[in-house]
């Protein structure tokens, strides 16, 4: 049987090095023991954004992107937005396995007693600025509600750690509502134990001055798939933030709340509101091939399209892609949706996309149903954090469980100035 080790070869000193492979990976602190001479600190392996490296082991989500699949825990992607709801998939995600049906009612029990915000929380909401953006008070709620939840610092205690992952998951929706109704200037409208998590934050989001909501069950069941469609996506760049961040091990409000800055910009969550501004932008479909040759020029991007792993159709894309026309018909027709599938059709086509592997992501499609449902552009990226906490927070309780996790400290190689002597400022 062949070994299962790799043999470097350094040119440098003719020598010979022979290192384990575990499951097609090195472990890089081998490289160290490559050495030119004693007193060498010994190599490393250089991989900015992480390209190449795996951090840790994981059971919770296989992203395969060369054929496009999302699993789960091990359920593909499309069953479970067929077949399950926010509140299971969430347990899913939590636990590993599908609730009984008594775990399931504890599970959603346990949330909905943990929906309501403190009351005086609300007075912290009040000193936002009411045009600030959404997603600035989400993040800066999220790290606010744990100082009104100081027991989420004893992270050792297993017990007390699910406690405040229920309380986290289960205020997301609370808190972006929250963020939204304070830019309208509206009064809050408590969380309603009568509903389902998609359900519940519609109707904290629309009701009424006096808290009345008409819920459309097409346009909940819509929402409830996009949000198990958002719910975990092994480790991108928000939650590689929620681990770099818990492996400190600072409290889960905290970490989350730096999970959601990064899952904020542009070429993560943020390309949702950015879809919508390119659009809108190209404004036609004739529009359409001179905005693709500036993309080809190097002159910006085609939002909604390319991704790190997904070399294939991302299968959340195809998942919202198909839900889109039910919406319409309910919500009325958003006209930037021709734009959106001549738009895909176009590049499918082009040498340029062929050639990279890029093709629709996650946030192509996900922003014009957002924007049927009467979602403001500035809540599209709010919209992907509040499903992405379970996910954040499943990962967190991953890193605190694994023996093999140090806190990250990512190494770099010093290119700039040797030592040199301080001047005073008349001499510079
Ligand atoms: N439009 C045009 N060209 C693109 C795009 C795009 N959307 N994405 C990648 N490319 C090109 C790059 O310019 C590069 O071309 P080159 O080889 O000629 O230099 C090549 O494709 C490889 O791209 P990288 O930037 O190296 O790929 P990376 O894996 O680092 O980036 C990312 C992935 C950030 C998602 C990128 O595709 C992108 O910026 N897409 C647009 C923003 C977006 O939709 N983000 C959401 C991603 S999904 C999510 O985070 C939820």
């Amino acid at each position: 049987m062949a070994k299962e080790t790799l043999t470097i070869k350094d040119n440098r000193t003719e020598q010979e090095y022979e290192v384990p492979i575990w499951e097609d990976t090195i472990p890089a602190m081998e490289l160290r023991q490559i050495k030119v001479n004693e007193g060498d600190f010994g190599m490393m392996s250089f991989d900015p954004g992480f390209k190449n490296t795996a951090t840790t082991e994981s059971t919770i989500t296989l992203v395969d992107g060369a054929n496009g699949i999302l699993r789960y825990r091990g359920y593909p992607i499309d069953q479970l937005c067929e077949k399950s709801d926010s509140f299971e998939s969430a347990y899913l995600i939590q636990y590993g396995e599908l609730p009984t049906k008594e775990e399931y009612d504890k599970w959603v029990g346990d949330l909905k007693a943990r929906a309501s915000l403190p009351e005086n929380f609300k007075a912290f909401f009040k000193a936002f600025e009411k045009d600030g953006h959404p997603m600035g008070k989400f993040i800066a709620s999220v790290a606010a509600l744990g100082t009104f939840n100081p027991t989420g610092s004893d992270i050792e205690n297993v017990a007390n750690r699910v406690e405040h992952v229920q309380r986290l998951f289960a205020s997301a929706p609370t808190l972006a509502a929250y963020s939204y109704r304070n830019s309208q200037d509206l009064p809050y409208v408590e969380p309603d134990p009568e509903l389902s998590y998609a359900g519940n934050f519609l109707k904290m989001m629309f009701a009424d001055k006096d808290g009345n909501y008409e819920l459309n069950p097409a346009l909940e069941e819509a929402l409830d798939i996009l949000f198990i469609l958002h719910m975990d996506h092994e480790q991108n760049c928000g939650t590689n933030a929620m681990r770099s961040i818990g492996s400190s091990h600072v409290d889960p409000y905290s970490a989350m709340a730096g999970a959601a800055a990064a899952l904020y910009g542009p070429l993560h969550g943020g390309a949702n509101e950015a879809v919508l501004r390119m659009l809108t932008k190209i404004g036609d479909v004739s529009n359409i091939p001179a905005f693709l040759e500036g993309v080809k020029a190097g002159k910006e991007k085609l939002m909604g399209f390319g991704h790190r792993v997904y070399k294939n159709y991302d299968p959340r894309a195809r998942i919202i892609k198909s839900h889109a026309d039910e919406v319409f018909k309910i919500a009325g027709a958003n006209p930037l949706l021709d734009i959106a599938l001549e738009l895909e059709k176009i590049a499918l086509n082009e040498d340029y996309f062929a050639k990279r592997k890029l093709y629709p992501n996650v946030d192509f499609y996900s922003g014009m149903i957002y924007q049927a449902l009467g979602i403001p552009r500035a809540m599209f990226t709010v919209m992907f954090a509040i499903p992405r906490s379970i996910g954040w927070l499943a990962q967190w309780q991953e890193l605190l469980n694994d023996p093999l996790q140090k806190i990250a400290r990512p190494r770099q190689v010093y290119l700039g100035e040797g030592e040199r002597s301080y001047k005073e400022i008349e001499q510079r």
